[in-house]
């Protein structure tokens, strides 16, 4: 008999690691361009070599907080907001952005209760309730609405019952947004049925159109911002992300489950964090110029080749769905770039929407070399 706890890898990942083919290009990458250690050192001063080598404090240091507060200010604050601004004592630091969704989900639900998601979506976001016995409530996201919802259709999965609501924006892995109009919207029915709201803004600072995407979130106090090194700053290997609440108490809680996980983030990897967010706008912009540019890729890419793939464009982040209309289906497309051009694209299956889509990452430098395969296949193989 099997007595251990059955726990299943995260779709996406059980699907990547399933591919026995040498893959050289991800063009599913949900992560902007990473930089080497040589190119981020460079951007401070700071002699890394005297970092010293303790455990870093349980929440992460003054100093991290801080720039985290300003960046999250810069990115995800309205105006509004702004004169009740942020503390670095309501910021909590974790091991990236997974480990701080993983400890809100910990410290907010109960087996039976009932939370609110979109799909197609991060696959965590739903599997993490289910294995904790609650009832998950689903807003479809279809391509017919460009991947947008409306209100409505939100407010009709709610009721006295909706322990929590999960906004994703900008959304992986469709592009869509949540607008400050929306967000407004959003917040007025979480206060309404008094239910958590987790805001993952992993994405946020890929705003490269500008778009008013500031919200007031935290002027709730069961509303929490959850942020990332790895998204928007393509920083995946500085494993440090965090959340943001003026709930104190609900950050204390957060902190006694990081405790019995990571208990504190890596001091080296605080250093890199501090000197990364100190740079981010340097950073950010050269992160958003690459997205933009690999938009016309793409945008010129399915023009060509209109007969085969059609899209909804981003409105922010550094992800889109693509359908693909091949007669073989995205699966076998899938399975045919990782094994004859060494290409991994993920169907979006894995993120919860049946279809021929794919997850389209736009953040890589090395995206048109991926178009080319996707053309070599069209040559090659000759879909209809
Ligand atoms: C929407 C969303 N939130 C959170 C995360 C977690 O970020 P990290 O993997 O850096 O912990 C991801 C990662 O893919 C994500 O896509």
């Amino acid at each position: 008999m099997n007595e251990l706890t059955t726990f299943d890898l995260p779709t996406h990942i059980a699907y990547s690691q399933s591919i026995t083919a040498n893959i050289t290009i991800n063009l599913s990458h949900s992560c902007a361009q990473a930089m080497s250690l040589a190119d981020l050192v460079q951007l401070s001063p700071v002699d890394f070599t005297n970092i010293n080598l303790e455990y870093a404090s349980l929440r992460g240091s003054e100093e991290l907080r801080l720039a985290i507060c300003r960046y999250y200010q810069q990115y995800s604050q309205s105006v509004l907001s702004k004169s009740n601004s942020l503390s670095p004592d309501d910021v909590v630091t974790f091991c990236g952005g997974q480990e701080a969704l993983a400890a809100i989900y910990q410290t907010v639900l109960k087996p039976g209760d009932e939370i609110v998601v979109f799909t197609p979506c991060y696959p965590s976001l739903i599997s993490m309730a289910e294995q904790m016995g609650c009832s998950v409530n689903i807003v479809e996201l279809n391509q017919a609405n460009a991947w947008q919802f409306s209100i409505d259709e939100v407010e009709s999965l709610m009721s006295a019952k909706t322990k929590l609501l999960v906004l994703n924006s900008p959304h992986n892995p469709t592009g869509g947004v949540i607008d400050t109009n929306l967000s407004k919207q959003l917040l007025a029915l979480a206060i309404k049925y008094q239910c958590y709201l987790i805001a993952d803004e992993v994405a946020q600072a890929s705003n490269y159109y500008q778009l008013p995407l500031t919200n007031d979130y935290l002027s709730y106090d069961k509303a929490i911002s959850v942020g990332v090194m790895s998204k928007s700053l393509g920083l995946a290997g500085v494993r440090i992300g965090w959340v943001v609440s003026k709930n104190q108490a609900w950050l204390s809680q957060l902190i006694a489950v990081k405790a019995t996980g990571s208990i504190c983030i890596s001091a080296i990897d605080q250093a890199l964090a501090i000197c990364a967010l100190m740079h981010s706008n340097e950073i950010i912009d050269n992160n958003n110029r690459l997205i933009l540019k690999n938009i016309d890729l793409v945008k010129h890419f399915i023009n060509e080749y209109n007969h085969l793939f059609e899209w909804v464009e981003p409105k922010a982040g550094m992800l889109a769905l693509v359908k693909y209309l091949g007669s073989e289906g995205v699966e076998v497309l899938s399975a045919n770039m990782a094994n004859n051009y060494g290409v991994l694209i993920l169907p979006s299956k894995l993120f919860g929407l049946s279809g021929n889509f794919f997850r389209l990452g736009l953040g890589q430098n090395n995206l048109s070399t991926g178009l080319g395969a996707l053309k070599d296949y069209c040559t090659d193989f000759k879909p209809t």
